[in-house]
């Protein structure tokens, strides 16, 4: 099999194992991530299959599709052997998920340039028009509301304030969106997320205003 037949057969593989599933974690969030990551690949220099393979399976492993994190990552190593990749490629799709699934206090820095680039194109999904939709729309699935201007700053807030704050899917972009352009990895990938980051300032200062019935 080829590198271009092995990619085919990866996507359909994993637009079979994720359609259905409504928690963000989606076909098209995939499909977004490996364009991105093939982009970003070649601007930087790295290899493209590795990034392509690595961004159409990182979302396979993760615990909610899986009974465990390892069950995922043996999942994974299943469908790189049915397809004959070789060893030195497996084992660098294989560290590179691994690292991106990794959920025990904040993410191992990636070793190689192709895992930088897949953790980017990741990070560049939560951000710009897209972040903001998704945002919303996971706020929306868990129930939660989009914003609450009546609870104080997070200094003189009560526990329960702080957890109803917490909730908002305008907070998600303070506990999260807005940091992730300063963890970026790459050259190329820093300058798309300074685009994405900028575009959400610009929504959040439009969405407040019109909160409080200006233009
Ligand atoms: P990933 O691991 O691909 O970044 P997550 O499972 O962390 O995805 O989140 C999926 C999407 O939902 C992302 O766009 C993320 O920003 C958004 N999201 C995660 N947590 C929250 C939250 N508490 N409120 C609103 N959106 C969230
Ligand atoms: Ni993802």
């Amino acid at each position: 099999m080829t590198n271009v037949e092995k990619i085919k057969q990866t996507e359909t593989y994993v637009h079979n194992e994720l359609s259905g599933e409504a928690s963000g974690h989606d076909w098209w969030h995939i499909y977004r991530v490996t364009k991105l990551a093939k982009t970003i690949a070649s601007v930087e220099g790295a290899d493209v299959f590795i990034c392509e393979m690595a961004a159409l399976l990182h979302d396979i492993a993760d615990e909610k599709l899986n009974e465990s994190e390892e069950a995922g990552l043996k999942k994974v190593e299943s469908w790189l052997q049915r397809i004959e990749v070789e060893d030195a490629s497996m084992k660098h799709i294989m560290e590179i998920i691994a690292s991106m699934s990794f959920k025990g206090g904040g993410q191992p820095p990636m070793k190689t340039l192709e895992g930088q680039v897949v953790q980017d194109a990741d990070r560049l999904d939560a951000l710009g028009s897209i972040g903001i939709a998704r945002t919303f729309a996971f706020g929306g699935a868990k129930g939660n509301i989009m914003y609450d201007p009546s609870i104080k700053p997070r200094e003189s807030m009560s526990k329960e304030d702080y957890q109803k704050r917490d909730n908002t899917a305008i907070n998600h972009f303070y506990e999260k969106l807005l940091k992730l352009k300063d963890l970026m990895n790459t050259p190329y990938g820093k300058q798309l997320a300074e685009g994405r980051h900028q575009y959400m300032e610009q929504f959040l200062d439009q969405f407040y205003r019109e909160w409080e019935g200006e233009r």
